[in-house]
Formats: C-alpha cells, structure tokens, sequence
C-alpha cells in the first residue's frame, strides 16, 4: 500500500512559526514520525510539502494509479481552495484531511473548510498525532473498501 502524504503552504516552517500554536517540532520531525510508523504498518509513505497551490494539485492529479490514499494537510488552501477541493473529487482517490490544530476552536474563519466534503474524513487537533492517525485512516480506508 502506498500513501501520499501532502502539506500546504508555511507548514516548512513548524518548529519556529508560532510554536504555541503548531508546537515545536519541525515538518522533518514529524515526516521521521510518519515514516517509523509506515515501516511498522508495512506501508510505503511519500512525504511532500508545497507553498504553490499548483504544486499540490498536479500532486492530486498525479495521485491517481499511484497512491492507494492521500493525508492532506491542505493548511490555508484548506478554507479557500476550490480547485484543491475539485482536484480531490477529480481523481478519486481517498483522501483523509488533517490538521496539527483544532480549527473549529480557532478563528471563525478556519472553521469551515471547502475540502471536507470531497474527503474520506478530517482529523484535527491533535498535533503531529494527527499524521499518525491520518496513516492509521488512509490504511483503513483502503482495508474496509
Ligand atoms: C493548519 C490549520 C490551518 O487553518 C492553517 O492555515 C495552517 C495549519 C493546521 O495544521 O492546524 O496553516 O492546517
């Protein structure tokens, strides 16, 4: 099983962008996480990051054949992404949506994301926890169909 794990814009900053919001470990920290995991699931993860919205969608788009699931932490594009949400419903392929922090218990306009209904689930608030529990998602996805 293969999993494609995309992150939008600014997450190459955790570790040092505002740490008591997003804590302090480092996107890196959080891909060797996912990774050691992975190995013990026996699942193969791709681990990505972009700041360009086009970037993330040719990703989704080139997705579809080669990954059994995505975990996408679409950050902000997550709240304003019409052509993020329309590539997901395009390709077809599970994806689970996360999050490092709670975003319905942040600012109002965080709490409504445009890419949940094309979305197998969303997962938030629980840190890097969230990658784990977006893996242990994707493989279940997969298992259930
Ligand atoms: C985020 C939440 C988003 O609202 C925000 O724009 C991010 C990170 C999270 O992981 O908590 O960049 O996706």
């Amino acid at each position: 099983m293969k999993i494609l794990f995309l992150n939008g814009p600014n997450l190459n900053l955790l570790g040092t962008r505002e740490p008591e919001v997003y804590g302090r470990m480092t996107l890196a920290d959080i891909e060797a996480q996912v990774r050691q995991q992975a190995e013990q699931l026996e699942v193969t993860v791709d681990f990505r990051q972009s700041n360009v919205e086009g970037e993330l969608i040719g990703w989704i788009q080139q997705a579809k054949g080669n990954f059994d699931a995505i975990v996408l932490n679409a950050a902000a594009y997550t709240h304003t992404s019409i052509a993020l949400r329309d590539a997901i419903s395009a390709v077809a392929v599970p994806t689970i949506e996360i999050h490092l922090t709670n975003i319905h218990a942040r600012e109002e306009f965080r709490h409504n994301s445009v890419i949940a209904p094309v979305c197998r689930g969303q997962i938030c608030g629980f840190g890097a926890k969230s990658y784990i529990l977006g893996l242990e998602a994707a493989i279940d996805v997969n298992d259930v169909k």
